[in-house]
């Protein structure tokens, strides 16, 4: 069964998802607006948080090295863990991340990679203890990936955490559930600023309706929104 996806981000309200781009506020700090995101993570009880690419090689900044140990490159999939509290999802569709264990804050990582990942990167993230799972497809079949990590881990509940790419792929393909934002009293305002959702030139008109769940005030000016995320009818 699907995992249920909820996809939150600490936004300012013009949609910057860069903190250190935002103007200062007398409400409070990006310190005091990170830590209640931090909470925010927390209460929403996820037993796993998933990135794109781009966003899982800022956390592991680890580069490409020989295979080390295991270094069988299984397919499908091969889950080097299955008992973990929580999990680290990446979406990678040709395999350009790396890792240098199969941890990251203590969460085991997990890596979506399409059909094109060679051998070798495969192997490569086996020795260092990473779980993958590979797609039939070169284009990653998100949906299908879902499923198996709720079957397969028994993941029940993922915090969708960006960026703005992967955000918009999982709600264009329909997989979030709901959306959650932290929103701080601060602007970025710069032209061609990075935004917490993005759809392409396509955008997601047509695609998404949200309907709002909940609005409570946090503390230091910040504000928790929370929407249901429908297909568009
Ligand atoms: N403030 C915050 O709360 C926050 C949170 C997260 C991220 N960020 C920031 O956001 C920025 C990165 O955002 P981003 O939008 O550029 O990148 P991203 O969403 O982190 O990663 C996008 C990449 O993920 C892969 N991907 C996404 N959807 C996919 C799909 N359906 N199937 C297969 N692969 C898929 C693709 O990799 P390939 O290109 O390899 O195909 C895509 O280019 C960073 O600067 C980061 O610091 C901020």
């Amino acid at each position: 069964m699907k995992p249920y996806v909820i996809c939150l981000m600490l936004t300012s309200p013009d949609g910057s998802l860069h903190p250190s781009r935002w103007t200062k506020s007398p409400d409070g700090s990006r310190a005091d607006w990170s830590a209640l995101y931090e909470q925010v993570h927390k209460q929403l009880g996820g037993d796993s948080w998933m990135v794109g690419r781009v966003t899982m090689a800022e956390i592991s900044k680890a580069t490409a090295h020989p295979p080390t140990g295991l270094s069988e490159a299984k397919r499908p999939h091969h889950f080097a863990r299955r008992d973990a509290a929580s999990y680290a999802i990446a979406l990678d569709r040709s395999g350009k991340l790396h890792f240098s264990s199969g941890e990251l804050y203590g969460d085991h990582v997990v890596v979506l990679l399409g059909s094109d990942a060679s051998d070798s990167h495969l192997a490569e993230l086996a020795g260092d203890g990473v779980s993958y799972i590979v797609s039939e497809t070169a284009e990653i079949d998100v949906g299908a990936m879902l499923d198996l990590l709720g079957t397969e881990l028994g993941i029940k509940r993922i915090l969708l955490e960006g960026g703005a790419n992967v955000n918009g792929s999982l709600m264009a393909a329909g997989l979030v559930d709901e959306m959650s934002l932290v929103v701080a009293p601060a602007l970025e305002a710069r032209d061609g600023s990075d935004r917490i959702v993005a759809y392409g030139e396509e955008g997601l008109a047509g695609k998404v309706e949200l309907s709002l769940l909940a609005c409570e005030p946090l503390s230091h000016g910040a504000v928790h929104l929370r929407y249901s995320v429908h297909k568009a009818g």
